[in-house]
């Protein structure tokens, strides 16, 4: 039997994800002890399960280096990559949105001159520019995004908002909603021909545990 590979973002969706296997029966002990290694396998199942950086997920589906991935809508949009995204996990739920100070607020709105910085640039692009057809500026920034306004390097940002507490904390708001987000499986699309009843049965599997779980 031919391996089915999965990619799954490392953290905490990996240890999600590694309940809902565990209880659709596709466990994977190796994966429990403590270790640094990145790459598990079950034998009897035909099982792999690799660990992968969030934004490289898309790109080992895309390429079949695994069958099926598990990651954040965010991750997906941004990369862009040509795969099926089959379901949502309804794990990790969060919000894409454009944030600032109240000052920002009327800039967003009539300026031409926006400057906005982001980890995610093809977001902020797909939203502002062919969403609401407004030209802006886009600084792409790795982390701790939510500094740009405060220290004068943009006008506003689009970052990820759970708890909102991050924002509030540094004196920002919620401007716009750009998106709601959440953890997705998405499957190869070669894979999902040549394993097409492997692949669905797992997904079937796990979508029926999310509907008992959200009952
Ligand atoms: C994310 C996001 C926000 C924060 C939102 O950052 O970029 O900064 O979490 O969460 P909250 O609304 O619950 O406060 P992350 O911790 O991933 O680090 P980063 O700043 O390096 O992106």
């Amino acid at each position: 039997m031919r391996y089915l590979t999965f990619a799954l973002a490392k953290g905490r969706l990996a240890d999600q994800t590694m309940d809902l296997l565990e209880r659709i029966g596709m466990p994977c002990e190796e994966m429990k002890e403590k270790t640094r290694k990145l790459i598990f396998v079950n034998e009897e199942l035909g099982l792999k399960i690799f660990l992968a950086k969030t934004s490289d997920v898309p790109t080992y589906v895309e390429h079949g280096a695994a069958d099926i991935g598990v990651v954040g809508k965010d991750t997906i949009l941004e990369e862009g990559r040509n795969v099926y995204e089959m379901l949502d996990l309804e794990l990790g739920k969060c919000r894409m949105c454009v944030a600032g100070p109240a000052e920002s607020k009327e800039k967003l709105e009539n300026s031409h001159s926006l400057t906005v910085a982001t980890k995610y640039p093809k977001i902020a692009r797909d939203y502002f520019y062919n969403k609401k057809h407004q030209t802006v500026e886009i600084i792409k920034l790795n982390g701790s995004v939510e500094l740009a306004p405060i220290v004068g390097l943009s006008d506003v940002i689009v970052d990820i908002v759970e708890s909102g507490a991050t924002l509030k904390e540094n004196g920002l708001q919620v401007l716009e909603e750009v998106c709601p987000l959440s953890a997705r499986v998405i499957v190869n699309r070669v894979s999902m021909k040549m394993e097409h009843q492997r692949i669905t049965e797992v997904i079937d599997k796990i979508r029926n545990l999310i509907k008992e779980d959200t009952k």
